[in-house]
């Protein structure tokens, strides 16, 4: 099937009270992982390729392609996301890949330059029919508004939407990227908060150091998109790891690669049970 847009799976999730699990693809197999996990749990997916992941590979072109591919021999609604892109050149060639959305990350610009160029690249990506996501400026921290400790304010955020026309806002309620321990405590009466003041959807970034109750509460108080990376990434090396001490003689990549991808798909149709549980029909099928 073709590429779902971002935009048609959150306004279902945002219809039936759930939220889009978004996760990131760094090798094929992560997009293959991810997409069996969807299957598995009959809900439809957003893959996520980050501006990192970008550098990694030398160019966007062959792993999009790679995953555009996978995606649209899925049997499951799935979604292509460009994540923390502060490149507009970037940007402009993942309209040109088939993206359905990009996330402009801004937050480390002071607040008057992050709002002007969020709302020039959201005014060039309508044009294009692409859904932006943006974040806040924040004040200090190397991680903007994911340190820990930094938190979003309602009135900032509704103003910043107003100002840039986004469609989708990356909000700091407590989560912090990269944590390889579940033990983050989500500010749920501020997420409760900023969706009464925010007219777009909300996402949840650095969601792998967040336990699934607090996944589970912050999709209740109306989270509607949720990022995780580290989280299946820690799976991913452990069953190589794994599989490698096991044999030392190995040497074919596809019989380390394979369980790990196996582990992937198994975190990814569980987390999307966590973030949509009370969905009988996930698919998008009714949009
Ligand atoms: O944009 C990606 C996410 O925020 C992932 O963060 O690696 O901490 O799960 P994470
Ligand atoms: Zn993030």
């Amino acid at each position: 099937m073709p590429l779902t847009p971002t935009a048609q799976i959150l306004r279902t999730a945002e219809r039936d009270g759930f939220a889009a699990g978004a996760f990131n693809v760094i090798q094929i197999e992560h997009a293959e992982a991810i997409l069996a996990g969807a299957r598995q749990a009959k809900a439809p997916v957003i893959l996520q390729i980050s501006e990192n992941a970008v550098r990694y590979h030398g160019g966007l072109a062959p792993i999009a392609a790679a995953s555009r591919a996978a995606a649209r021999a899925a049997d499951v609604p799935a979604a292509l996301h460009l994540d923390h892109a502060t490149s507009f050149e970037l940007i402009r060639e993942a309209a040109a890949c088939g993206f359905g959305s990009v996330m402009y990350d801004g937050s480390r610009l002071p607040w008057a330059e992050n709002v002007a160029t969020t709302r020039e690249i959201t005014g060039w990506c309508h044009e294009q029919g692409l859904l932006v996501e943006a974040e806040l400026g924040e004040i200090g921290g190397k991680d903007g508004a994911h340190t820990p400790g930094v938190r979003t304010d309602p009135g900032e955020a509704a103003a910043f939407v107003a100002a840039t026309g986004v469609d989708a806002l990356a909000v700091a309620v407590g989560s912090s990227h990269a944590m390889t321990v579940r033990e983050a405590t989500l500010d749920l009466p501020l997420i409760a908060a900023l969706r009464e003041a925010v007219p777009v959807p909300l996402v949840l970034h650095g969601s792998s150091g967040v336990p699934d109750s607090a996944l589970a509460a912050a999709v209740a108080a109306g989270m509607r998109k949720v990022n995780i990376s580290t989280h299946l990434n820690r799976l991913y090396t452990e069953a190589v790891r794994e599989a490698l001490a096991a044999d030392p003689a190995l040497v074919d990549p596809r019989r380390w690669l394979a369980p790990a991808r196996d582990a992937v798909a198994a975190e990814v149709a569980r987390l999307l049970d966590v973030l949509a549980p009370q969905i009988e029909d996930r698919t998008g099928a009714r949009t």
